[in-house]
């Protein structure tokens, strides 16, 4: 069966260690088209994402690849905690500076001048997702769909109801939610149930590409702290179960329903108030993921980190 034409996307990031495999799988999968990254603060200040965009691209060969550096912190609130595992400036060399300019005008620019095939897939706080928005709102008609990492029915990694990419901009994912494009959600509800065992991170290592090299160091440093450390069956790659939902969108079990985002809440701000039972009877806004194939989304990242 013929490849089908690869999509093209925009990968949003704020690259830790998940953003970095994420990128590498979609550079390298024959079905995707990565047209740029642009980086946000979130994991690590922006300085660190985008050195560590530039880093990890670079060292697998794809200098060809533009990076621009957009908002350096949230739209109202100050920049939130970022973890030490991915905070850290990765040891990989670039070769490069990322692309001047800004990220909000580098996405409305490539989005207003597409033919309206680009996929976006936000993986980071959606800081730089609202600002393009507030620049030219045309864009939610010019974009395919939203593909993003964020957001949880149930529970949060950063409080108990909130995960992190929307915990630290409420606001700006709010607009986001609010826009009117096709959104589909891959939150914590899909990426905890994509744990990449020890074994599988095996057959990742025993690629022989530069890809599957620098995804398996990140990989380890995963398996030493969740599988070692916190004994997990296996390593959560959050943003990685994004790109391959873009690639074979049949993999995710999801609900149409309205999503929206606090903002207010004491113990509640950045929780995604998923309406799955259509109690608010608001018009849905969204493809919220409820379960993963996780077969399905090794075989993507297999692909994209071999040949
Ligand atoms: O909650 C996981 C998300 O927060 C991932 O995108 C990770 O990179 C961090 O940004
Ligand atoms: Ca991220």
């Amino acid at each position: 069966m013929p490849t089908p034409m690869p999509t093209p996307i925009i990968l949003d990031v704020d690259t830790g260690y998940d953003d970095a495999v994420a990128m590498l799988i979609a550079a390298g999968h024959p079905e995707i088209e990565l047209l740029g990254v642009t980086t946000v603060a979130g994991n690590a200040p922006l300085d660190v994402t985008t050195d560590n965009t530039l880093r990890t691209l670079d060292a697998a060969g794809y200098t060809n690849i533009p990076v621009i550096a957009g908002a350096h912190r949230p739209l109202v609130r100050e920049l939130g905690g970022s973890t030490d595992a991915q905070s850290q400036h990765f040891r990989f060399s670039k070769k490069r500076a990322a692309t001047p300019g800004y990220a909000v005008d580098w996405l409305v620019e490539m989005i207003m001048a597409s033919d309206g095939e680009i996929v976006l897939v936000p993986l980071a706080p959606l800081t730089n997702i609202a600002l393009a928005l507030y620049k030219e709102p045309a864009i939610v008609e010019k974009v395919k769909k939203v593909v993003l990492m964020g957001g949880a029915v149930h529970g949060g990694n950063m409080t108990p109801t909130a995960e992190f990419n929307i915990w630290i901009d409420p606001e700006a994912a709010r607009i986001v939610w609010q826009a009117g494009w096709p959104i589909t959600m891959v939150g914590l509800d899909v990426t905890s149930r994509a744990l990449i065992p020890p074994d599988d991170v095996a057959q990742v290592k025993a690629l022989a590409t530069d890809r599957a090299r620098i995804t398996g160091e990140l990989l380890d440093f995963c398996v030493q702290r969740e599988v070692v450390g916190w004994g997990k069956p296996g390593v959560q790659i959050f943003d990685a179960c994004a790109v391959a939902a873009v690639v074979d969108p049949g993999m995710l079990t999801t609900h149409h329903c309205f999503v929206d985002v606090e903002t207010t809440g004491t113990l509640t701000a950045g929780m995604t108030v998923c309406d799955l039972e259509g109690l608010t009877e608001k018009p849905a806004n969204c493809h919220v993921g409820l379960d993963i194939d996780y077969s399905r989304f090794f075989r993507v990242m297999m692909e994209g980190l071999e040949g």
